[in-house]
């Protein structure tokens, strides 16, 4: 087994991302803090606000600010929304706040190298409860005019009811999406393409073609080698199907196995939720179909495969988001 490891990595050495002590890197950082370095400045000149202490990384200074902020001073600094209570749909950032702003950062910075302007209409796909969204319209208010979307109506209800200034609606999980041909100049899937089977991403793929403008970009996460190599060498995630005893695939040695076997062979690999019974994301939405939604892992040659034409790849950022997915921006043609 360590052996069929050791060739993975070898063979993916260059989708990886390392340390100079040749150890996996596990912290990455935006190279622009485009939202956090906006609020902190703000921040910074309200004299009735406490001084943000130094730091290194713009979202690091603020979520720790944030953090220890009173609430009125947090009120003051539009920054009050407190994390959504259980069972509402949220994924926990870095910090114990509920702005993602480290994850914001990455995203707008990965958009920006590629020279693409913050402006016009921007979709949050599979934007659950908003983490990312209230972000940028907490940074950028009259930039930016902001939609989101997510099959989960709690978790959209509790957006609109809490993060102002967004345009929230509720999906199916299936496509269309309630939007008109070419609504939008820029769309962002965080954690959504790591999800979907094949079949599911395809058809996602061509929709954001259809709902993007042309000239417009599409920016979304998959898991690749550097997120295998993390789990390889870190148990990074945590493998939560080490519980599920009896399923053959569902241990840390029989996943990752599989996953390293069926990728070499088919430049993919999924595992449906479904098989474990396992919903971290869908078990609020009635009448579910769980079979499509799972853990997908995508190479660059098989992503090519799915995506419609006229979508071309600008870049692809290895291990950007969650210290371990990959960030690919298209455009459409
Ligand atoms: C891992 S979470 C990521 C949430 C958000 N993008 C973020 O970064 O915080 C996956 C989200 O995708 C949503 N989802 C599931 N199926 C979907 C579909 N068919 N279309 C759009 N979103 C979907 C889930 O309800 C959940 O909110």
């Amino acid at each position: 087994m360590e052996k069929v490891f050791e060739s993975f990595l070898k063979e993916h050495r260059a989708e990886i991302v390392w340390e100079d002590d040749e150890t996996l890197r596990r912290d990455m950082h935006p190279q622009f803090s485009p939202a956090s370095s906006q609020i902190l400045s703000q921040i910074i000149v309200d004299s009735q606000l406490t001084k943000p202490e130094d730091g290194a990384f713009p979202y690091a200074q603020l979520s720790k600010w944030l953090m220890t902020a009173p609430r009125d001073q947090r009120i003051r600094a539009d920054l009050a929304i407190d994390i959504p209570p259980s069972p509402i749909h949220f994924v926990p950032g870095q910090y114990q706040i509920f702005y993602d702003f480290k994850n914001t950062d990455m995203v707008l910075s990965e958009l920006l190298s590629a020279g693409i302007q913050i402006k016009g209409t921007l979709l949050d796909f599979g934007c659950s409860s908003g983490r990312n969204l209230a972000v940028l319209r907490r940074a950028f208010p009259s930039k930016i005019q902001l939609f989101g979307v997510d099959p989960a109506q709690d978790s959209v209800d509790w957006l609109q009811k809490n993060v102002g200034g967004v345009s929230a609606t509720v999906s199916k999980q299936s496509p269309p999406l309630p939007f008109d041909d070419e609504q939008f100049d820029i769309i962002i899937a965080k954690s959504i393409w790591t999800h979907f089977s094949p079949s599911a991403g395809r058809q996602w793929f061509a929709e954001m073609r259809r709902v993007l403008k042309k000239g417009g970009h599409f920016l979304f996460s998959t898991h690749g080698p550097h997120d295998v190599a993390s789990r390889i060498l870190l148990n990074i995630p945590s493998p939560r199907y080490d519980r599920y005893t009896g399923h053959e695939k569902w241990t840390r040695e029989g996943f990752l196995m599989d996953l390293v076997d069926t990728y070499k062979r088919s430049g993919y690999y999924f595992q449906a939720f479904k098989e474990v019974g396992y919903q971290p994301d869908l078990h609020l939405i009635e009448d579910a179909d769980t079979a499509e939604w799972g853990l997908m892992f995508i190479s660059p040659e098989y992503l090519k495969t799915m995506l419609p034409p006229d979508l071309s790849i600008v870049s692809r950022s290895v291990g950007r988001t969650g210290n371990r997915h990959d960030l690919y921006i298209v455009r459409r043609d």
